[in-house]
């Protein structure tokens, strides 16, 4: 059974650790993250975004694809599948589909816009036991379509958004989806400690998890970061291992070409990120 990220963020957010969100983009990834997972002892959140859903054939596919992959494969850690930085249409097509967990992100819409429509998502979410992201300011940068600025989220709008009855809150504070440019400030830690304080614990969401220093990551958690979206960086070590395998020509050695073996270095490239990231997030065991 798929599960809400509910309990395992709040559990993450009193305990001082993240659980990773891990995009997913076809079966192989999928199987990678769940296997990752449960070497770890972690709880999960596969998330999936509107494009890589369109991809897979639709959101109803993905979602028996993930729910009988978790009992086929036996695995018992907590997993939730959620929908990435999903429209309202998107958002309300999950819940009814049987998506444990969406994200609306109305974060370019006004401030009450995005409020009315965060409140409508909730009331529909809540009757399924679904839990529910919602965004304030934005993350810089573009992933599937959907583009940012990079706007600092202000504090009051974001007490505004987290009294609504939505589990986790997506902030920007200086992080960006894809590769951070070699002039990149850094997180705003000041922005987000503040945020921390006028949102009464509410578990803190961190997109662009791909390469924010380890530091920044500790310190970010410390301050209430208790989901890390990670997607670009399992994109690089998987191209990277397939191009390898390629470029030594074993696709060339008897049955080399074979799919599953072309493919297989890529998933196990995806599975030493996913369980380096369970690492450092800190939930290794936290089940
Ligand atoms: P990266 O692609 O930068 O890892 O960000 C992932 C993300 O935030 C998904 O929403």
């Amino acid at each position: 059974m798929l599960v809400s990220a509910e309990e395992m963020l709040k559990k993450a957010r009193r305990e001082g650790y993240a659980v990773g969100q891990f995009n997913i983009n076809n079966l192989e990834w999928t199987k990678a993250v769940l296997t990752a997972a449960e070497e770890m002892a972690s709880p999960v959140i596969l998330g999936v975004s509107e494009g890589a859903g369109r991809y897979m054939g639709g959101f109803r596919t993905v979602h028996a694809m993930v729910a009988a992959m978790k009992d086929s494969l036996g695995i018992t850690v907590p997993v939730a599948l959620h929908l990435d930085h999903g429209s309202y249409e998107a958002a309300m097509e999950c819940i009814d589909i049987g998506f444990s967990s969406v994200m609306f992100d109305g974060s370019h819409y006004p401030i009450d816009e995005n409020i009315d429509k965060t409140k409508a998502v909730v009331a529909q979410a809540k009757e399924k036991g679904v839990s529910v992201e919602a965004e304030v300011g934005s993350i810089g940068g573009e992933e599937d379509g959907v583009s940012g600025s990079g706007e600092l989220a202000d504090p009051e709008e974001c007490r505004r958004i987290a009294s609504l009855g939505i589990t986790m809150l997506a902030a920007g504070i200086g992080n960006i989806h894809g590769k951070y440019p070699s002039d990149w400030q850094g997180l705003d830690m000041k922005r987000l400690k503040e945020i921390g304080e006028t949102t009464d614990r509410i578990p803190l969401v961190l997109h662009g998890g791909t390469g924010i220093p380890d530091a920044m990551v500790e310190e970010a958690v410390s301050y209430g970061v208790s989901k890390i979206n990670v997607n670009t960086e399992c994109q690089i070590a998987f191209t990277a291992a397939v191009r390898r395998y390629i470029e030594e020509e074993r696709d060339l050695e008897g049955k080399g070409f074979d799919p599953r073996k072309v493919l297989t270095p890529g998933t196990e490239a995806i599975r030493r990120v996913v369980k380096e990231k369970i690492r450092l997030f800190g939930s290794t065991k936290k089940v």
